[in-house]
């Protein structure tokens, strides 16, 4: 039976047998004997594997074994006498499954920056770096699994394909099976007619979707919130965690066009539960994968930002601050430092503000709450007054946004108005009425993006190396 490296490392007993599959990393020879440097991604350390000339076949495998190349090696865990492993595998025969022509291969010893490893996706897991943001990736989608499971929240898989649009902020990739070379248009007195009925700010599609798929405009989501709210009206706590997609055409550091996403959702509950149940599920995926992944946090300390070990265990152990959206206006334009979009009560929150606040005036995450209706979506709950809803953002430092959330809109005359002050076809969401229709309660929920969790929990510095194959504005290769 093949053992991982992992394994062998951890426990393997001097004296005992086993058989390993691997990439060679490095090879390095000797008087008498080689060394190969064999990794197989269960763990970032690699094992060492003695090769002495004595063994079957030396001559025609051992000389070829060039980085990259795949081996399976039988042999006898032996005490290393180097600093750094406790074993190493002392061979009994070395097969070569799959050459890598050193003049060819792309992945040389010498580190390679990530622009260049971005150009080759298919490889990059092979290296240090990748092979630990994509186990800490597992530990995390695991631990936040474990959280949900252990509160008693019921996973729920919510629909990839669409005709609402949750966000109503028109970022949507569309779906259809027209013939783009010869859409399908309507009669032009239809038309006609539709314009007419319109109401303002309504636009009417000269295209005639009644033979498309789905016989209507179809879209991929940007969110399985409206969905899981359907559910928590059922079951009480639901989460999604599942791909969504923006069609935004901002090419950040931190934006996909897909990306990864988890949202529970909570009913009987308000504004203050959520941001409860948002900080212990951060800090317990925090905690789990400092636990349960040492030796990757422990390369990413060394190797791509010092200090962030110290600084999420002080994170895991603190409690999260809160500002309201016009108290946090208010420390940014007393806060004396020029910003390139200038602050004023009703704007957007900038990432250079949210990194203002987590950074410089709390010195860790803080939720922002209460934001003006204008600038948050139609089904977060209205404020007394009417100026703000109930949303909550969780800002982190290094990063800005990681979570955004509300209590949802429960009283159904105030959701009516809000759909149609947001220009959004009320008819389309005839469904999501339906729940505030028949026994509504108070519910609310977040969304947090996975890769902005993963790159918070790296320090990784663009959310494209943390995500296997990133779609971006004009890149949608492997
Ligand atoms: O703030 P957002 O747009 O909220 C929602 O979608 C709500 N429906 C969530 C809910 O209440 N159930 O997005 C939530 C999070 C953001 O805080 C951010 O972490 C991430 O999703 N996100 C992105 N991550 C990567 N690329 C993008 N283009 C992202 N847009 C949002
Ligand atoms: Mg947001």
């Amino acid at each position: 039976m093949r053992r991982k490296i992992r394994e062998i490392l951890a426990q393997g007993q001097v004296g005992t047998e086993v058989r390993v599959g691997g990439w060679v990393r490095t090879r390095r020879d000797s008087k008498g004997f080689s060394f190969l440097e064999l990794n197989d991604g269960s763990c970032l350390s690699n094992l060492q594997v003695i090769a002495e000339q004595t063994l079957p076949d030396f001559e025609n495998v051992i000389p070829h074994c060039h980085t990259g190349c795949s081996v399976v090696v039988e042999g006898v865990l032996a005490e290393s006498p180097g600093k750094g492993q406790r074993v190493e595998l002392k061979a009994q025969s070395v097969k070569l499954l799959g050459a890598a022509d050193p003049e060819k291969y792309p992945l040389q010893k010498k580190g390679h920056s990530f622009e260049f490893l971005r150009e080759i996706a298919h490889l990059r897991p092979r290296t240090n770096t990748f092979g630990s943001v994509f186990r800490v990736r597992h530990a995390a989608s695991f631990a936040v699994h474990k959280f949900f499971h252990d509160n008693g929240f019921v996973y729920l898989h919510t629909p990839i394909i669409t005709t609402s649009d949750c966000e109503g902020a028109g970022q949507m990739f569309q779906v259809t099976t027209l013939n783009l070379e010869k859409m399908p248009r309507k009669d032009e007195k239809v038309l006609h007619a539709e314009m007419a009925a319109a109401l303002a700010g309504h636009p009417v599609s000269a295209i005639d979707f009644s033979t498309d798929f789905f016989s209507r405009p179809a879209s991929l989501t940007v969110s399985g919130q409206l969905e899981a709210e359907l559910f928590a009206l059922a079951l009480s706590d639901v989460y999604t965690f599942g791909p969504t997609f923006r069609a935004e055409n901002s090419n950040t550091s931190r934006h996909l066009a897909e990306f990864w996403m988890i949202e529970p959702e909570m009913a009987f509950c308000d504004l203050a539960g959520n941001m409860k149940l948002a900080e212990s599920f951060v800090k317990t995926v925090l905690r789990n994968v400092l636990d349960t992944c040492q030796e990757d946090m422990k390369f990413f300390d060394d190797r791509i930002e010092k200090g962030i070990v110290s600084a999420l265990e002080k994170v895991a152990n603190a409690s999260f601050q809160q500002m309201t959206y016009t108290d946090a206006i208010s420390v940014l334009e007393k806060c004396g430092k020029k910003f390139e979009f200038p602050v004023a009560w009703g704007m957007d929150i900038q990432t250079e503000h949210e990194r203002y606040l987590s950074e410089e005036h709390v010195g860790g995450p803080v939720f922002i709450t209460n934001y003006p209706k204008e600038i948050k979506a139609f089904y977060m709950r209205l404020d007394e007054g009417e100026k703000t809803v109930s949303a909550m953002d969780l800002l982190v430092p290094r990063l800005g946004e990681i979570i955004g959330g509300s209590q949802r809109e429960e009283r159904l005359d105030v959701l009516e108005r809000r759909i149609v002050e947001c220009n959004l076809p009320k008819e389309n969401y005839w469904w999501y009425l339906d729940t505030r229709r028949y026994g509504t309660v108070p519910h609310a929920g977040f969304g947090l993006g996975f890769e902005r969790l993963i790159m918070y929990l790296t320090g990784m510095q663009n959310i494209r190396d943390v995500i296997a194959f990133p779609r971006t504005p004009g890149n949608a290769e492997f």
